[in-house]
């Protein structure tokens, strides 16, 4: 079981200084950790990131944050794991084509952009699992329709299962190998 940690950050908004908007963020994604770490019977860790901004893994502890300005997300396992939160609002239309191939794009009922931030959240999430950022983007394929509780994904061939929480306008996707998640509030 994969358990999943969201807290809401109250009055972090842009009328606070951007790094002081980042400070609250990264602390409210740690304490999601804690709590994932803690759901999970595993060690609390520093969870620090090395110079290019990844996760340093220790103690055979995998796990993901993720971080917007009113929500932070955690997740910690013991194998490969990656968390993406975001708000759903209208974008750039012309982040459609960036994101969804022509292909994937046949697979989608809907055009909205609900299912944008399905396709979005579960890419991003199977990338930070995979420990690596957007110039993968190409490899990572929805290879199904998605529903909105879950999707499945190819990364290089390989498989990945996405699962989402949409709560009002957050979305939350953790991409995992083929656990049960529990998604909880902190
Ligand atoms: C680096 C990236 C993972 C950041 O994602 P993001 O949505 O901007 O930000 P999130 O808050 O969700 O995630 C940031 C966290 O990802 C983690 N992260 C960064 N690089 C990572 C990597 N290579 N692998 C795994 N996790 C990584 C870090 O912990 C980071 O937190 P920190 O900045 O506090 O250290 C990358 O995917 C990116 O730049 N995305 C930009 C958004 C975009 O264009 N998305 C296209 C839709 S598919």
């Amino acid at each position: 079981m994969l358990h999943a940690v969201l807290i809401m950050i109250p009055d972090n908004d842009r009328s606070l200084p951007g790094r002081e908007r980042m400070r609250r963020q990264r602390e409210a994604a740690a304490k999601a950790l804690d709590e994932s770490a803690r759901l999970s019977g595993l060690p609390i860790l520093s969870w620090d990131r090395d110079a290019a901004g990844v996760p340093v893994f220790e103690r055979g502890v995998c796990w993901s944050l993720s971080h917007k300005t009113s929500v932070a997300a955690g997740v910690v396992a013991t194998t490969p794991v990656g968390i993406d939160v975001e708000v759903i609002e209208p974008r750039n239309p012309a982040l459609w084509e960036y994101v969804a191939s022509a292909q994937e794009q046949t697979l989608l009922t809907d055009g909205d952009w609900p299912t944008f931030f399905r396709l979005w959240t579960a890419k991003e999430a199977v990338l930070k699992a995979n420990r690596v950022g957007l110039s993968k983007l190409d490899v990572c394929r929805l290879v199904a329709a998605p529903t909105p509780s879950c999707a499945a994904l190819a990364f290089e061939q390989s498989p990945w299962s996405v699962t989402f929480l949409a709560s009002e306008r957050i979305l939350t996707a953790v991409a995992h190998k083929g656990a049960e998640v529990a998604w909880h509030r902190a």
